[in-house]
């Protein structure tokens, strides 16, 4: 399947980590899995690729240009520097929405008393780019829900400019964080909405690139 031949894909995968003090940090469930398959099912295409991978173990093919990140800015940073090249982003990565607002030098000692740790909101990598994208440009973004997920998957797509979204809910069984399969539904732009069974999160991939191919 070469149609992706000839086009750079930019895609980013797994959690983010955000700093509290030297040795902790505010993070979620994300393996990575979903986004590294669909990194590979890219190359597979013929696409040239960039991963920007927070801290994931999943490792990737010599042929994925990898950059490992750690926290929201760095992965920030790292697409924006890029977003002119590319022609096609899947932004599949669970990036934290908040951060410590202030990081301690020195790890935080244990007090009696509680503790309470300011939050702000990190960058929207995918609004950033929704805001700044060219008409050949494609924006893929993933929204993972837990109730009414179709409303706030729709809500994503318009408010942050994608031409698609892709939904999974945490209320499928075998869906979302860690597992080996997932079961996605895609929104586009013109309200089309295609729906998927349970797979393997390599045949899900497929569906998801497939999808992007022939939108319109
Ligand atoms: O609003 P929510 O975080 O659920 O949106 C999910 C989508 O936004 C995903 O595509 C995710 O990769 C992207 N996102 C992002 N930067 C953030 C938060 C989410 O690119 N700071």
């Amino acid at each position: 399947m070469p149609e992706l031949r000839g086009k750079k894909v930019l895609i980013t995968a797994g959690p983010t980590h955000e700093p509290i003090d030297p040795v902790r940090f505010i993070s979620n469930h994300s393996s990575g899995k979903m986004g590294i398959a669909i990194a590979e099912e890219a190359v597979a295409n013929g696409a040239e690729v960039t991963l920007i991978c927070g801290p994931s173990n999943v490792k990737s093919s010599k042929e994925i240009n990898r950059i490992n990140v750690q926290s929201a800015q760095n992965m920030f940073d790292a697409v924006m520097a890029e977003q002119q090249e590319y022609d096609v982003f899947i932004l599949s990565a669970a990036v934290a929405d908040y951060r410590p607002k202030f990081v301690a030098e020195n790890k935080i000692k244990k007090k009696d008393t509680q503790l309470t740790i300011e939050l702000e909101s990190t960058p929207d990598i995918v609004a950033a780019l929704g805001s700044k994208k060219r008409e050949d440009q494609v924006l893929v973004g993933f929204a993972l829900e837990t109730n009414n997920e179709l409303e706030n998957a729709k809500g994503k797509l318009t408010k942050k400019n994608c031409d698609l979204i892709v939904l999974n809910s945490l209320q499928d069984a075998g869906a979302g964080f860690g597992h080996d399969t997932n079961k996605v539904s895609i929104l586009d732009r013109h309200n089309n909405i295609s729906t998927f069974e349970l797979k393997s999160k390599a045949e899900v991939a497929k569906d998801i690139l497939r999808t992007i191919i022939a939108f319109k």
